[in-house]
């Protein structure tokens, strides 16, 4: 495989003594997540650089939360639009109220039972936090991420980081770190590599509206689970929109078009497809056959490797050309709710 010019993939052991000096303009450097390029990673953030972190769910484009300029940077790298907040993620050793003017019982017993992981709490903000971050809302996105290396990283770095998705604004999130130079490389200075994300889409994101707990993003937290600890019914529908910008209609689009359908649906809607002559490939959790796909890609009917994979066959379906990518929704529950959502917005085609 090759990637973009200005990725350049270089082993952390005979680069990182001096680093720093090597950095180069426009260049991408891909680190392991030994102590070593953790140390390089957080120097490099506490040096206003923006670096690719793995996450549990996607990899994440990090910048100092406390530096303006640094936060910029992610914005201009991403092409994203500055009304759009951002995720704080925060280490273990991390203070709440140094980010949230209060910390709701409901918004607790969350980050109780889920952090770190795949969780993120909308809370009110603390007067401190940047409006660049935020967006100019009162509000912050609060996150602790699981993955370990991310763990260490928020540790010695000391700090919150303001991390979006590592991807162009609109586009597939990435899930591996070769993921995060093909899409962003030469814009971002360096990129740690921790393997291939666990969860696979991104937090699930909560916010407090009075008594009432509500879900603006499904994802890696399913809503049975945060009913689980707070109680059944705890679980409102906004009672008015709230202000969640970033929740488009169109997002995470691979170039290929998707057909979305039930998995009763998809082996005669790919096999119509075929015969008018078109490149068809088939995304399904359990296996779903059909004479003359181009692929067929079947998640052997665990919702979670359907989680795991998805953003790759999406990407997939880009690289094998596909004219359509014929998908069966998984049902409705866990991460299937995910899952779904997630394809809605990849399937979306703005109207031209
Ligand atoms: O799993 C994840 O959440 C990943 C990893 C990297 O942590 N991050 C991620 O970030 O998905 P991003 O920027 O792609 O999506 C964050 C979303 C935004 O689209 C926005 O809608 C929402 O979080 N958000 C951030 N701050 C908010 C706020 N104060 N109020 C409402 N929504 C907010
Ligand atoms: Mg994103």
């Amino acid at each position: 495989m090759t990637l973009d010019d200005g990725v350049t993939g270089i082993g952390a052991d005979r680069r990182l003594g001096n680093a720093h000096r090597d950095l180069r303009r426009g260049q991408t450097e891909v680190v392991d997540a030994s102590d070593r390029s953790i140390r390089l990673a957080a120097s490099l953030l506490q040096a206003g650089h923006i670096v690719g972190i793995p996450t549990e769910t996607v990899y994440g484009l990090a910048a100092d939360a406390a530096n303006p300029d640094a936060v910029a940077r992610v914005f201009l790298a991403k092409g994203r639009p500055s009304e759009h907040p951002l995720i704080v993620h925060l280490g273990q050793e991390a203070n709440l109220s140094d980010w949230a003017l209060r910390v709701p019982p409901q918004a607790s017993r969350l980050a109780d039972a889920f952090w770190p992981g795949p969780l993120t709490l909308v809370l009110d903000r603390h007067p401190s936090v940047l409006d660049a971050v935020t967006g100019g809302q009162d509000t912050v996105a609060l996150r602790m991420p699981a993955h370990p290396a991310a763990q260490r990283l928020l540790r010695v770095f000391g700090g919150g980081l303001a991390a979006p998705s590592a991807n162009l604004f609109g586009r597939v999130s990435p899930t591996t770190a070769y993921d995060v130079c093909a899409a962003l490389g030469g814009a971002v200075d360096l990129v740690v590599d921790g393997g291939p994300c666990e969860v696979g889409v991104e937090s699930t994101i909560v916010a407090f509206e009075g008594e009432d707990v509500v879900i603006l993003r499904p994802g890696g937290v399913s809503s049975e689970a945060i009913a689980g600890v707070l109680g059944r019914g705890a679980l409102a529908t906004a009672r008015r929109a709230l202000r969640a910008p970033g929740m488009l209609a169109s997002h995470y689009a691979p170039a290929t078009m998707l057909e979305l359908c039930s998995s009763g649906d998809a082996g005669p809607l790919a096999a119509e497809l075929i015969s008018t002559g078109r490149r068809v490939g088939v995304l399904s959790l359990t296996r779903i056959e059909v004479l003359g796909a181009a692929v067929a890609w079947d998640a052997g009917g665990e919702m979670a490797v359907f989680a795991r994979s998805l953003y790759q066959r999406l990407r997939q379906a880009d690289d094998e050309r596909l004219d359509v990518l014929v998908v069966a929704l998984p049902p409705d529950t866990g991460l299937g709710t995910a899952i779904r959502d997630r394809l809605r917005r990849a399937a979306h085609r703005p109207p031209s």
